[in-house]
């Protein structure tokens, strides 16, 4: 994350002037996709990619925000009908809003932010950006607003600001992280445990399609409804069905007349997803990374299949991940583009990358990107 690009972007903008830099990094998911809103287990972990802000508060009730790798700039209030049009900027003004509907004081500011985490790659770039400001403006007016109800502000960022019914997977992982560990997130009661993950002989890398999922938003919001759907038709039988994540395959198939056909398999998907999370956990404490492997690539094919939220060129690189006998492959977050996230043993490892370089760019015209996961710290305050 390159601070000096920030500071260098402050004071050329900024007349000379010096604020507090705050950085949140994106994420990666081991395994537990489209649990989240479902109430289900996620597995993610903080990256060293993410976002770094600068921040001066300015004296005055407006925000005046550069973006220094767009190289754009916006200027808006704090009340709710000063929305700006900028997508980047909307995520600043919802993190301010959602402070203010919590009861924070906060007042105008003056602010420049750059990041290295790729935007569309399914490593959460905007999760970064929402974790940085919650977490910059708790800090600088004092708020005293808990880790938990930052990443909330966050989410709610994206739920009322900018069209996306995201769960909390995120926001959390860019709030919690910690250092070369992964976390095991129970998203209905938040309860969490930070899992060390150095897998001797193995790589943990993600290879970027390069394909971006800007228009999957409204694809994320209606698989969402789907789930949602099904849990309601099941919860007539049993009450006690709050969200998918209780369900059986059992319960579904009792409804399976009410539900449409892809309704239902949605709804399997999730049912077997959250099952492979409580796999990966049990096999991760054995050290049994076969095991792990199996389940993501259990997940991409279920995401691929039965959610449907794969392409052909995520498809392409977990089809070549299989043949070169990497461990585990699949694709990574939303879907419908991004990343493929592949435990490799080291051994495998060069021809791997090798064949997947050469394939996609005979394929498709193109390579994909390779980044090497490091797993870092969340948010936090850096000077
Ligand atoms: C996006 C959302 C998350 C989660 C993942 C899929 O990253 O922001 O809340 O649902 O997709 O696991």
């Amino acid at each position: 994350m390159n601070v000096e690009l920030v500071r260098e972007g402050f004071a050329k903008h900024f007349d000379g002037a010096t604020g507090s830099v705050y950085a949140s990094p994106g994420r990666i998911n081991l395994i537990g996709e489209h649990t989240d809103y479902n109430g289900g287990f996620v597995f993610p972990g903080a990256i060293d990619k993410g976002m770094v802000a600068e921040i001066k508060l300015n004296g005055t009730d407006k925000v005046r925000a550069v973006a220094l790798d767009l190289n754009e700039t916006a200027e808006f209030g704090l009340n709710e009908e000063d929305a700006p049009q900028a997508s980047w900027a909307r995520y600043i003004f919802g993190v301010c809003r959602e402070i203010i509907k919590r009861g924070g004081k906060i007042a105008g500011f003056d602010t420049a932010f750059s990041g290295d985490v790729p935007l569309g790659a399914g490593m959460s770039s905007s999760a970064a950006l929402e974790s940085t400001y919650a977490f910059a403006l708790n800090d600088l007016f004092d708020l005293n607003i808990d880790k938990f109800e930052l990443a909330k502000i966050g989410q709610a960022t994206e739920h009322n600001y900018c069209g996306v019914k995201c769960g909390i997977m995120d926001q959390f992982a860019s709030v919690f992280g910690k250092e070369g560990s992964l976390m095991l997130l129970d998203c209905r009661s938040l309860e969490y445990k930070y899992y060390p993950f150095n897998p001797q002989g193995y790589k943990l890398v993600l290879l970027d399609s390069v394909v971006k999922h800007e228009l999957a938003s409204s694809a994320y919001n209606k698989r969402r409804e789907s789930c949602e759907r099904v849990a309601a038709a099941i919860r007539k039988n049993h009450p006690e069905v709050e969200f998918l994540r209780d369900a059986t395959m059992d319960m579904l198939n009792e409804v399976k007349a009410e539900v449409t056909e892809e309704d239902y398999m949605r709804a399997e998907y999730v049912i077997e997803e959250v099952q492979r999370v409580m796999d990966v956990c049990a096999a991760l404490e054995k050290g049994d990374y076969e095991t792990v492997g199996d389940r993501m690539y259990g997940t991409h094919h279920g995401m691929s299949k039965l959610y449907e939220v794969s392409c052909e060129e995520l498809d392409f690189l977990n089809d070549i991940a299989k043949e070169c006998g990497v461990t585990g492959s699949r694709v990574m977050g939303g879907g419908f583009g991004g990343c493929t996230i592949n435990l490799v043993k080291e051994d495998k490892y060069e021809a791997f990358i090798e064949k997947a370089f050469t394939s996609y760019k005979e394929k498709y015209g193109r390579e994909p990107k390779l980044y090497e996961v490091v797993i870092s710290d969340g948010a936090r305050k850096l000077c």
